[in-house]
């Protein structure tokens, strides 16, 4: 069986590695990226009938490229893709500043949903019209058809709704294990956090309730600041408090019925991260997840010897590569019946994939503060 896939990152990934080979300027490189993408427009026309697949690119002038074929493998299943997300880590991997560089050129996205297109002749598991998620997430969601092993794909209940099934590893599943892997917490514990606005943090908040631990959530001064403190709070935070209204001599004075939490979570950096140490008590641990501000992290010296606190990292992609395929399924599974259920909340915003560098201007901040950009095809 033949089936084409089309690719549009393996040339903007292509292009970063020729920049920076060319120039030795991998600092300035994001700005090109930047302009590189703005300068491209991109229709999909698809021939149903013999399952071609043509990209027109325009870098200045158009191109049509008719992307070389690729082989659905006795084991392999086809999947077309109906939604993947901008994470932050997807422009961290493009601008090359990830720990993980898959080589190029490469397609990016990490995580998406998408439906049973084709199935290889071995394959027993998945129907066409099944949807599936890539689990553990793998790079190349960006895609309209992706063709992979039969065991990177997960089937899930397609009474889920669709934005959710595209976005519930990466972030939701971060949140849930950074509740369950470092501290012990019972009902009636606080945790604190930074960056409370973030997808994981929101996660954080509902997780964290639904097993009776309340949460101190702090977010950055911004326009609609007021705003996020009534969703978070409609979410289920306890308090939430953005970081000029802690410029106070005790933080935790402004703390009232809740303990004080064992654990915190930073994803921010800079002041931020000093603001969660601030509300840890004595032997409390910060887990810094992501690093949003590109601020490092300072912590003073009586926090260690008076306080004993203890910083800690994580990282879902570490975590997923010690063989936690099936605990990773269903967790899963879990999530995105909360998510079915109403239990699990946040935001996004679908962009159709021919308004992708809108979409990427939005998930880079550009145009002030937006919902998850989540890619549909
Ligand atoms: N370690 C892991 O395994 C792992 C897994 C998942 C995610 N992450 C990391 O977790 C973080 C959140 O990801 P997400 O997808 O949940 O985020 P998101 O929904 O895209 O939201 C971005 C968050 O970052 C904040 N932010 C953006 N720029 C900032 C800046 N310059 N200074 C301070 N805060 C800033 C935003 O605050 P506003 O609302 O004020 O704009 C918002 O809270 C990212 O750093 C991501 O890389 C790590």
């Amino acid at each position: 069986m033949r089936q084409n896939t089309n690719t549009l990152y393996q040339i903007i990934l292509h292009r970063y590695v020729t920049t920076v080979k060319s120039h030795r300027l991998r600092t300035t490189w994001l700005s090109r990226f930047r302009h590189q993408v703005r300068l491209l427009l991109l229709c999909v026309y698809i021939n149903t009938h013999n399952l071609h697949f043509y990209i027109l690119f325009s870098f200045g002038e158009d191109i049509l490229v008719n992307l070389p074929p690729v082989e659905v493998k006795e084991n392999d299943v086809c999947v077309k893709m109906i939604a993947a997300p901008i994470n932050p880590s997807d422009i961290n991997r493009i601008e090359g500043v990830y720990p993980v560089r898959p080589p190029v050129p490469a397609v990016g996205g990490y995580e998406g949903v998408g439906e049973v297109y084709a199935v290889g002749s071995k394959v027993n598991g998945f129907s066409p019209g099944d949807w599936v998620i890539p689990s553990p997430p793998s790079s190349g969601t960006w895609q309209t058809y992706v063709v992979k092993e039969e065991s990177v794909w997960h089937k899930i209940d397609k009474a889920c709704p669709m934005e959710y099934a595209a976005t519930i590893t990466v972030n939701p599943l971060t949140a849930l294990r950074m509740l369950e892997d470092f501290v012990v917490l019972n009902s009636g514990d606080s945790v604190v956090q930074n960056g409370a606005t973030s997808i994981v943090g929101q996660c954080v908040i509902q997780l964290a309730r639904l097993r009776g631990i309340s949460t101190i959530n702090l977010i950055r001064d911004r326009a609609g600041s007021d705003e996020a403190r009534e969703q978070l709070k409609a979410l289920g935070a306890d308090e939430v408090f953005s970081e000029s209204q802690l410029n106070v001599k005790n933080v935790k004075s402004l703390l009232v019925n809740l303990p004080e939490p064992a654990l915190g979570f930073n994803c921010v950096g800079g002041n931020a991260a000093s603001l969660v140490l601030k509300y840890l008590r004595e032997g409390g641990t910060m887990v810094t997840y992501g690093g949003m501000s590109k601020k490092p992290i300072t912590v003073s010296t009586t926090s260690f010897i008076f306080k004993d606190l203890a910083l800690r990292g994580f990282w879902l992609q570490s975590w997923l590569s010690m063989g936690k395929v099936k605990e990773c399924r269903e967790m899963i599974d879990y999530l995105l019946g909360l998510a079915r259920d109403g239990k699990l909340k946040y935001e996004t915003e679908l962009v159709p994939f021919d308004e992708f560098p809108v979409g990427l201007d939005k998930a880079l901040g550009k145009l002030g503060r937006q919902p998850k950009q989540v890619i549909t095809f």
